[in-house]
């Protein structure tokens, strides 16, 4: 079983790329097979991941104009990077912006991504998919190749209507039947600060308006999450024992769970954290 997620928000700066790198992570920690595409034009996640890309190295861009030529990418491996022993990166530069323009003429223009990724099943069990800020072609290709999304939230004053407009899109991909059964797979609250009354207010609007939608999880406000960026570590590398280090691996292993994947035997974490099970509401598939 592979699952393909796209972590999207059309609002920026809400925690997309930090939490694309700290899932895929703590998932390759558990033995999975992991591959992180991005697929944002501002290319975040592939320098938060250190990752140079040099003139003329293959990127996602390449990999979409292949997927359009030949329908298919038989071997994605040119297209990849390895970060780690389990997790690969597809990545992204600014020449992806070019990407949504030549898309618009394309046949079948939102199942590029789709067809690009095809091989990918049978290689990795998990695919995260990291989405630029806005709904456009490029997202959609996201949500249409994607079996679950995710949606990183930041609990400041409009976050609630944004997330209502990422839900309408979800609700529109699935109605004209781009991607009948992508599923709603949660919230992850992100630089979350509990210290201040309007923090804890902000927390609980959202809350409010999360509706049938589940939260997965509450991520708090860290400077370690861009000291580790800089370093081209994920926030569970750079400060595995930091409290929003061991949230992000909290919902990573209910996430497991609640696909019916558990750790693979014989695999070291070395993101430890205490197994706390988050509750997860249905009826939102
Ligand atoms: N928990 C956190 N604590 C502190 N800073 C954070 C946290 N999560 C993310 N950040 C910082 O907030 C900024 C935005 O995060 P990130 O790039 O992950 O958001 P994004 O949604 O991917 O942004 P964009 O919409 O531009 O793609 C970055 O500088 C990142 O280092
Ligand atoms: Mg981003």
């Amino acid at each position: 079983m592979s699952i393909t997620i796209a972590v999207a928000n059309q609002k920026g700066g809400t925690g997309k790329s930090t939490t694309a790198h700290a899932l895929g992570t703590v998932l390759a920690d558990r033995g999975r097979h992991v591959l992180l595409v991005d697929f944002d034009p501002q290319s975040s996640l592939t320098d938060n991941t250190g990752t140079e890309i040099a003139e003329g190295s293959l990127t996602v861009y390449d990999a979409l104009a292949q997927a359009r030529a030949l329908g298919e990418i038989a071997d994605l491996a040119p297209y990849v990077r390895a970060l780690d022993e389990r997790l690969d990166l597809l990545p992204a530069d600014i020449g992806l912006g070019q990407a949504e323009m030549e898309l618009q003429s394309a046949v079948r223009r939102e199942y590029v991504l789709q067809q690009a990724l095809d091989s990918a099943a049978g290689i990795y069990d998990v695919v995260l998919i990291d989405c630029a800020p806005s709904l456009g072609l490029l997202t959609i290709n996201a949500l249409t190749a994607a079996t679950d999304v995710i949606i990183p939230v930041s609990p400041e004053y409009p976050a609630v209507r944004g997330l209502r407009l990422i839900l309408d899109s979800l609700q529109t991909i699935r109605r004209t039947r781009l991607n009948p059964r992508l599923a709603a797979r949660g919230v992850i609250l992100t630089m979350v600060d509990g210290r201040t009354t309007h923090g804890r207010t902000m927390v609980q609007t959202v809350k409010d308006g999360l509706g049938t939608v589940p939260l997965l999880g509450e991520v708090k406000r860290a400077v370690a999450v861009s000291e580790a960026a800089e370093r081209g570590l994920s926030i569970v590398r750079y400060a595995p024992q930091s409290e929003t280090a061991q949230a992000y691996a909290r919902i990573a292993d209910d996430l497991l769970a609640d696909w019916g994947l558990n750790a693979v035997a014989g695999v070291v974490d070395s993101t430890p954290c205490d197994h706390v099970r988050v509750e997860v509401a249905d009826g939102t598939h």
